[in-house]
């Protein structure tokens, strides 16, 4: 599938949290098939420096320092990118936070910020591009989800929780905009090897991956291949799905 420059050729990508791990790694295969990548992430400096090895793959890419929990920020971004690149195809919707901590312990502001970070953010994104996809009669919406939102997790009641909501979102948008044609669908990763999980006790992580079938973490290209795949015309007949990418650790 890599590197066919047809596949989306000349369609724009906006990538929420694609400045590093999974997100990063979306941005560079959309764009090694032919996408013009923006990358939306409140991290501009690392941002910055994705945009450049996006860059050097011959598309055109552009940084925009938003945080996607804020709703007039985030709205934003749609005109931001329209302005700057005259369409709006695809929209990843991939930032996102863990606040580990068991329920009983869990913090009124540790269950907001995922909330805010992980689920309003869906909303604020989605908004912001909605009337750019309409007009353009079609585009794709991809939200990445998680397996901890289908089977839970214990310490991530938050986590899960957003997660969760994130399918239920996908699922009615699929509904309501398929006049449209504007497919709206989710990946859910397992547990794969960025930031988010390195910092992970060793034992922890063995336990995680005695329970996976494929007996390994995946990788962020692993949960890109699937990105890519909702984002291209491959898979014009599919909305309002999940994606599951885990290694056959939920089934
Ligand atoms: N790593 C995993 O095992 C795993 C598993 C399932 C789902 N996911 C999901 O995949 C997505 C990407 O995770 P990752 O592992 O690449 O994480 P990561 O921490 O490596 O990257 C997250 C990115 O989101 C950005 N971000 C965080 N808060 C933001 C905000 N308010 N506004 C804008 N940008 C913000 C960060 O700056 C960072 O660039 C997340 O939604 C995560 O929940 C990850």
């Amino acid at each position: 599938m890599e590197g066919d420059p047809l596949k989306l050729h000349d369609r724009v990508a906006i990538i929420t949290g694609g400045a590093q791990g999974i997100g990063r790694a979306i941005g560079l295969l959309l764009a090694q098939n032919g996408a013009d990548i923006v990358i939306a992430d409140k991290n501009d400096q690392q941002a910055e420096e994705t945009v450049q090895e996006i860059s050097l793959l011959g598309r055109k890419s552009l940084a925009v320092k938003v945080d996607v929990s804020n709703f007039s920020e985030a709205e934003k971004l749609g005109k931001t990118v329209f302005d700057a690149f005259g369409r709006i195809d695809i929209l990843v919707n991939n930032a996102g936070i863990t606040r580990d901590g068991l329920f009983l312990r869990m913090k009124e502001e540790e269950w907001d910020e995922v909330i805010a970070i992980n689920l309003k953010s869906v909303f604020n994104c989605s908004k912001g591009v909605i009337r750019y996809l309409g007009k353009q009669r079609g585009g794709k919406i991809i939200s990445v989800a998680s397996v901890v939102g289908q089977m839970g997790n214990i310490g991530q009641a938050n986590y899960a929780a957003s997660k969760a909501g994130i399918i239920g979102f996908t699922k009615t948008l699929a509904r309501e905009f398929a006049s449209r044609r504007i497919m709206v669908n989710a990946v859910a990763p397992g547990f794969i090897e960025t930031d988010m999980t390195r910092t992970l006790p060793e034992k922890v992580r063995e336990e995680f991956i005695s329970n996976i079938p494929l007996g390994r973490m995946g990788t962020p290209e692993e949960i890109a291949e699937a990105v890519l795949f909702l984002a291209s015309d491959a898979s014009n007949y599919i909305t309002g799905q999940v994606i599951n990418v885990n290694g056959g650790l939920y089934m």
